[in-house]
């Protein structure tokens, strides 16, 4: 059996980007019923008592949908984190030296990373997810997009950040205007998080994927 995630900060501390409102419906409705669907489609099948990657590499149909999206979610939520004092959300002090180093080589600067991801996640047509992947084929950085349920992983690519762009995660606080929560979301990057999964997936590659799907869902 699955379960829910914990989300590791206070979900009453992300100021105008996400509302305790958001989170109770993105994290405690939406990503729980993913949790549910899947426990309940499992059930009796050859994936039951198998580990989330295991899942999603070898379904398709409604196991698929609802194992990805748990791993979407699960992954989404460390993406963020809640603004510090300083008003950078915290990039000055926790990207990495080496994956900055990797972002301008693959996107000449910062700047220019920021503004292709806002770019990317802006155009992504209906519900979907923007990424940034570590292509264990060639070794470089690359944005790619999913739509609905679909998720990298399926393709060899590591995840080492993602917005979620499926109108339930932004339209109670900020309706339609998806690059208003794009702007936010930017400033709200857990760049700690990304930068170790960047160190991971140099390490390890698409192990690091089942590493930490396994630290959140022991296979019970
Ligand atoms: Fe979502």
């Amino acid at each position: 059996m699955f379960e829910l995630r914990k989300l590791p900060y206070d979900i009453n501390d992300f100021g105008d980007f996400l509302s305790s409102e958001t989170f109770n419906f993105h994290h405690g409705k939406h990503h729980q019923t993913y949790i549910n669907n899947l426990n309940n489609l499992i059930k009796g099948t050859e994936f039951e008592n198998r580990d989330l990657i295991h899942i999603i590499k070898n379904s398709n149909g409604g196991i698929f949908n609802n194992a990805a999206q748990v791993y979407n979610h699960d992954f989404y939520f460390d993406c963020i984190k809640p603004k510090l004092g300083c008003g950078c959300g915290g990039n000055c002090e926790s990207l990495d030296e080496k994956l900055k180093e990797a972002l301008e080589k693959e996107f000449d600067s910062l700047e220019n990373f920021k503004a292709e991801f806002i770019k990317g996640a802006t155009g992504v047509f209906g519900s979907g997810w923007f990424w940034l992947v570590y292509n264990t084929k060639n070794q470089k950085l690359e944005f790619t997009s999913t739509s609905n349920a679909a998720t990298p992983i399926t393709e060899d690519k590591v995840p080492l950040l993602v917005v979620d762009v499926w109108e339930h995660a932004y339209y109670i606080d900020h309706r339609n205007a998806r690059p208003a929560y794009l702007e936010k979301f930017y400033a709200h990057i857990n760049w700690s998080f990304v930068s170790k999964a960047y160190e991971w997936a140099l390490k390890e590659g698409m192990n690091s994927v089942s590493f930490y799907a396994n630290e959140l869902h022991s296979v019970k």
